[in-house]
């Protein structure tokens, strides 16, 4: 059953149905799990590793959704609903405003460790829901939901995406200790949550709302640019305190910016090499 692509409901959710995976499905999370967990330690945020812990994501097999949300709900309001593949920008957007987080219920092969195209549930759950066990992250996922419905009606879409490309998805955070990983991207990728803290291929820059949304991104590849937040709590403060539509115009008829560039406002942590890229 898992795979099918048809929404049985309105919203697009559909059943975990938790009792059908497998036992080497079990396996496969268990494994990537334990990979990943021992790479992100010293190199996640700390909001990260410790929602790690208190959600219990390292007992064994795949969570149970019903399981985690009884958690979830009590940190931050936060649920995970199943749906069966990617759903549509409104519908996303929709349940994020609401503090449902959509997520698959499929988890990849054991011949797709390293890569696969579209998002899984270790991808979804072990990537994004530790972020939304923090008080602050869960704000700025509601509010970017509420963005997006109105990004909609604004045309923007595209440009709002590329926000959470590179926060959401792909974003580092300025800690103590120096450069932490945040994004779900990163941190569910044995490979990327290497190079996007150490290769020095990529460019780390210092996060600026109006210069990510001109920014393009990369789909097929490790990024070339990550963008680095000072903390949760001053990205959500700017992200709520400003008022997109001026934003969105003033981009409209800007160029945008290919991935790799670097600008001379821009607060650059290291300056790429761009080698991979060549
Ligand atoms: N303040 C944004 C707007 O005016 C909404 C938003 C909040 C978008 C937080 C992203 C994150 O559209
Ligand atoms: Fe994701």
């Amino acid at each position: 059953m898992h795979g099918l692509k048809k929404p049985a409901n309105a919203d697009w959710t559909i059943p975990q149905d938790w009792a059908a995976y497998t036992p080497q499905e079990h396996r496969t999370w268990d494994r990537l799990f334990e990979r990943q967990s021992a790479m992100l330690q010293g190199r996640a945020s700390q909001a990260f590793l410790k929602a790690v812990d208190v959600l219990r994501l390292g007992q064994p097999g795949i969570p149970d959704f019903e399981v985690l949300n009884e958690k979830l709900a009590k940190l931050t309001g936060f649920e995970v609903v199943a749906v069966p593949g990617l759903v549509p920008d409104a519908v996303f957007f929709d349940h994020l405003a609401h503090r449902r987080f959509v997520s698959g219920r499929f988890i990849r092969t054991p011949e797709q460790m390293d890569y696969l195209e579209e998002p899984d549930i270790f991808h979804d759950v072990f990537g994004h829901v530790p972020m939304l066990a923090d008080p602050m992250f869960a704000d700025y996922m509601q509010a970017y939901g509420e963005g997006g419905l109105r990004a909609g009606s604004l045309h923007a879409i595209d440009k709002l995406a590329r926000l959470y490309w590179y926060t959401v998805e792909f974003g580092l955070v300025r800690e103590a200790g120096g450069l932490k990983l945040y994004g779900a991207g990163i941190v569910s990728s044995y490979g990327e949550s290497v190079f996007a803290l150490d290769d020095p291929s990529p460019n780390r820059l210092g996060f600026d709302l109006e210069r990510v949304m001109r920014t393009r991104y990369r789909i097929d590849d490790y990024q070339q640019t990550y963008f680095v937040i000072d903390s949760f709590e001053e990205l959500l403060r700017q992200t709520v305190e400003t008022d997109f539509a001026p934003l969105y115009e003033a981009l409209a008829v800007q160029e945008d910016l290919e991935p790799p560039t670097v600008l001379g406002s821009d607060r650059v942590y290291h300056r790429g090499t761009q080698a991979r890229g060549r």
